[in-house]
C-alpha cells in the first residue's frame, strides 16, 4: 500500500511511529527524492537513545525493497508525507493480521529542498569524494567501489567518525587544547588503523594539525599502516610494532586528546584503557572486543543462589561476563573523573561487537569515590577480578 501511495510523488517523508513492543526501533523517518526516475533515499531509525542514519551513496531504483524491512516492523502509525498530500496510515495488528486504515489531508511540509541529501548528514568518507584514500586503506578498489568484503567495515568507520567529530568538539575545548593546536590522537590495538588513519585524512582535510601514534603487536598491520601514511603523506603519523602495555609505558606525548582502541582483543581493551587513564587522554573511545576474562571466572558456586539460572546456558553466561566487564570498565573511569558512558554505535547487524565505551575526562570531577564502591561490589557479589581494577588499584 505504501508504494503504491508513494508512486506518483517525486519526493516523500514517511515517519514510522508508536511501535508494538517488539518492534527494533522506536521511531524511523525515510526521506526520499526521485532522480531521473530513481529514488535517493535516506533512512534514519531511531532507539531511545540512538539513530542510526542510511544516506543512499548513489540514487537506487528499488524502493519496495529500501521499505520493505521498515514496513513489516511494527509501527502502529505512520505519516507519508508528499508535496501534493499527507496520507495518516493507522495499523491495528490483530491475531497475526494487520488492518490498515488510510486518510488523506492537505500536505503539511512546505520545505522540499535537499530531501535525502547528504548535505542534511554529511558523511565523513564517501566513496565519491575520498576514492584515493579508500584505495590505499583497502576500503575500496582502485576504481572507487566499496569492497563488498569491507563494506561492513567502512560503515562502522563512517558511524564512528560521526561520533568522533562531536566529541573531538569537546576535547578541542579542554584546557590542553589551548596549550598546542595539534591534535593527538592514540590508536591502541590500530590493526590497520582504518579509523585512525580516517580521522586523520578527515581532519587534515579540515585543516587541523594531527599527530597519530599507532600501536599493534603484529608487525604486518604495522608496515601496512606506514605504507599508507607514506602514500598518503602523513607525516605525523608514528606505529610502533609490540603490546599496547609495553609500548605505552615508553611512550611520552605532551597531551593525548584522544585514545581509540576499537575491537583490541580481550584484555588488551583494558591496557588501552589503562594507557588512557596514564595519559589523561581527554576522550576515550573504546569498543570492547572478545571478553573472554571474566566469562571464564562466573562460577556457580561463586554467586549468588538467585543469580545461578544466568549461568546455565553459554549464551547468557557469555552475555553476562560482557556486560560485567563492561560496565566495570566504565564505572572503573568514573571513579577515575571522567563522564562514561555504554552505548550502542552501530546497529547488530553490522557487526556483534557494537558497543562504544565512551568517556570525557573531568579535570574537576568530584565525589567519584563512590563508583569504586560499585565496581568493589560487584568484584565481590559476582567472584571475579578484572584486568583494569588490578592493574589501576596496582599502578
Ligand atoms: C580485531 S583487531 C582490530 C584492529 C583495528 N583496531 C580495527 O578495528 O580494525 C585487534 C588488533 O589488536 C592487536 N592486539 C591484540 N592484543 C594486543 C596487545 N596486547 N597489544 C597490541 N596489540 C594488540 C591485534 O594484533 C590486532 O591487530
Amino acid at each position: 500500500m505504501l508504494t503504491e501511495l508513494l508512486s506518483q510523488a517525486d519526493a516523500f517523508v514517511a515517519t514510522f511511529s508508536r511501535p508494538l513492543k517488539n518492534c527494533r526501533w522506536t521511531k524511523a523517518v525515510v526521506s526520499a527524492r526521485r532522480e531521473s526516475g530513481l529514488w535517493r533515499l535516506r533512512i534514519e531509525c531511531f532507539t531511545e537513545r540512538q539513530s542510526f542514519t542510511e544516506p543512499s551513496g548513489e540514487p537506487q531504483g528499488d524502493l519496495d525493497h529500501a521499505l520493505a524491512h521498515l514496513t513489516c516492523e511494527s509501527f502502529r502509525q505512520i505519516l507519508v508525507q508528499t508535496p501534493d498530500q499527507d496520507h495518516h496510515i493507522l495499523r491495528a495488528f490483530k491475531g497475526g493480521g494487520v488492518r490498515q486504515t488510510v486518510n488523506h489531508l492537505p500536505p503539511t511540509r512546505s520545505s522540499w529542498e535537499h530531501l535525502a541529501s547528504d548535505r542534511v548528514k554529511q558523511r565523513a568518507l564517501s566513496p565519491e569524494h575520498d576514492a584515493a584514500f579508500l584505495y590505499h586503506m583497502d576500503l575500496a578498489t582502485s576504481d572507487g567501489r566499496i569492497k563488498a568484503s569491507m563494506a561492513d567495515k567502512f560503515r562502522q568507520v563512517n558511524h564512528l567518525l560521526g561520533q568522533i567529530a562531536s566529541s573531538e568538539q569537546r576535547a578541542a575545548s579542554s584546557e590542553q587544547r589551548t596549550a598546542s593546536s595539534e591534535f593527538v590522537v592514540v590508536d591502541a590495538g590500530c590493526g590497520k588503523a582504518y579509523l585512525s588513519l580516517s580521522l586523520v585524512y578527515v581532519l587534515e582535510r579540515m585543516g587541523r594539525a594531527v599527530r597519530l601514534i599507532g600501536i599493534d603487536s603484529n608487525p604486518n598491520v604495522i608496515d601496512h599502516c606506514r605504507r599508507v601514511a607514506r602514500e598518503m603523506g602523513f607525516r605525523n603519523a608514528e606505529f610502533f610494532v609490540g603490546s599496547i602495555s609495553e609500548v605505552g609505558k615508553r611512550l611520552a606525548v605532551p597531551h593525548c586528546d584522544m585514545l581509540i582502541a576499537l575491537h583490541a582483543c580481550n584484555t588488551a581493551t583494558d591496557d588501552a584503557l589503562e594507557l588512557a587513564l596514564r595519559l589523561e587522554a581527554d576522550v576515550i573511545m573504546v569498543a570492547p572486543c572478545c571478553h573472554h576474562e571474566v566469562q571464564q571466572q562466573l562460577q556457580k558456586e561463586r554467586v549468588p543462589e538467585w543469580a545461578r539460572p544466568l549461568l546455565d546456558d553459554g549464551i547468557t553466561k557469555e552475555r553476562l561476563g560482557d556486560l560485567l566487564t563492561d560496565t566495570m570498565r566504565r564505572d572503573i573511569l568514573r571513579w577515575k573523573g571522567y563522564d562514561a558512558h555504554l552505548e550502542e554505535f552501530i546497529s547488530l547487524e553490522h557487526t556483534q561487537k557494537n558497543i562504544l565505551l565512551k568517556a570525557f575526562r573531568q579535570p574537576n570531577a568530584t565525589n567519584t569515590q563512590h563508583w569504586r564502591s560499585h565496581v568493589e561490589s560487584m568484584i565481590v557479589a559476582w567472584g571475579v577480578h578484572s584486568a583494569l581494577w588490578s592493574r589501576v588499584c596496582n599502578s
